[in-house]
């Protein structure tokens, strides 16, 4: 029995195959390489000792994912393939709505044919838009603000109408916060295209002399110090989640949803300051407009994770920040 992992060859996918392999599983990766290479995969390789079976095909490609139903005994899927790119989702939403809706019609279609009905979905704390109060619940309105975040809450509907429809299937939906460090191997980490987008990656970046400063995006904000408060989650961690919730499908759960943070908000100056006390390395950085689209402050109510999937994260900020700046000064263009 095989655990079939989409998006397997990206950064939160990397993390979770080391955990699956340590936990003994079987695992089969799809990945188009959109946003990844077979590179990542060596390097999970490297670490746990077992060659990663990889499939190079799209999510939207029915006719191979009827070949990996058919060919392989596939019990359970973890679905991280996705395009996350929040500013690039408005500027072609029409890529995003078709790669992860879509892409998520046609694979749970295909589960279902074979009767493969377990899936942990990924989805994100931008289902909660800007919330009124914090910490956030499972329970909190949702709403987005870009089509990223409308495709995530999209394929959160569908996820919970297909269960409405056939309560044989049993769908983990986990909203992840904002994931950040790197296996402690120094191996595998995020390896963003460009310019990064997210603030960890660009601190470290300008760390390793990439980029000349951090733009602080505002400083009046209403929260402890003006800057962004944000639930920063170990990947590690979170890849252990995954886990968790896969074990948790075993016992006919229905379709749940769960927060995935540590339940702390840290602002980005603290960010700034964690970073360079933990790795005695300078993060220059300037403060400049808001940047459109962001709210003050996200943090997580981590209750209901902890109770019901025995999860809790147990990594530190400072483990986050050893960890990230280990994976980019050891290869500071990523897997290049
Ligand atoms: P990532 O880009 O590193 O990994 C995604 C992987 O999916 C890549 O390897 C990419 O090549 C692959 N992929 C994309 N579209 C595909 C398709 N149509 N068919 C096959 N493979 C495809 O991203 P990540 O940070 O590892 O995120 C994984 C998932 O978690 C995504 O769905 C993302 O939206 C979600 N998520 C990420 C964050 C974050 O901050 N990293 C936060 C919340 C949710
Ligand atoms: C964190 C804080 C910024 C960069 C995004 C997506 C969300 C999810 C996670 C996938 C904010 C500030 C950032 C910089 C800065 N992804 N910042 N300078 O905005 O919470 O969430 O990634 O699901 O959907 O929207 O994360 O890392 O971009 O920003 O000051 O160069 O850092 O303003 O306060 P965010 P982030």
């Amino acid at each position: 029995m095989t655990v079939l992992v989409t998006g397997g060859a990206g950064y939160i996918g990397t993390h979770t195959l080391v955990e699956l392999i340590a936990a003994k599983k079987s695992v089969l990766v799809l990945d188009n390489y959109c946003n990844s290479s077979v590179k990542s995969l060596l390097k999970v390789t490297e670490i746990t000792g077992v060659k990663i079976p990889v499939i190079e095909g799209d999510i939207n490609d029915k006719e191979c994912l009827n070949n990996i139903f058919t060919q392989h005994d596939i019990e359970s899927v973890i679905h991280f393939a996705g395009l996350k790119a929040v500013g690039e989702s408005c500027e072609q939403p029409l890529k995003y709505y078709q790669n992860n809706v879509a892409g998520t019609l046609t694979l749970c279609e295909v589960m279902g044919k074979y009767n493969c009905k377990k899936i942990v979905f990924s989805s994100s704390a931008t289902v909660y838009g800007d919330p009124t109060t914090v910490p956030i619940t499972e329970s909190f309105p949702l709403s987005t603000t870009n089509p990223y975040g409308a495709s995530k809450l999209m394929v959160e509907n569908i996820l919970r109408d297909l269960y409405q429809s056939d309560n044989s299937w049993n769908i983990a939906i986990l909203r992840y916060f904002n994931p950040v460090g790197a296996h402690q191997s120094g191996l595998i980490g995020e390896d963003p295209n460009d310019i990064p987008n997210n603030l960890m990656p660009f601190i470290t970046q300008v760390a390793v002399g990439k980029r000349e400063f951090l733009s602080v995006f505002g400083d009046d904000y209403d929260t402890k110090d003006g800057s962004g408060v944000r639930d920063y989650i170990h990947v590690v961690d979170l890849a252990k989640g995954h886990l968790k919730a896969l074990g948790k499908l075993e016992k006919n759960i229905g379709c749940v949803e769960y927060n995935l943070g540590t339940g702390s908000g840290v602002s980005v100056l603290e960010m700034v300051s964690a970073f360079e006390s933990v790795n005695g390395q300078k993060v220059p950085y300037k403060i400049t407009d808001r940047r459109p689209g962001d709210i003050a402050c996200c943090f997580a109510q981590t209750d209901f994770a902890e109770n019901e999937l025995n999860w809790k994260a147990e990594k530190s900020l400072s483990d986050m920040m050893a960890d990230a700046w280990n994976w980019q000064k050891n290869n500071p263009n990523g897997y290049e």
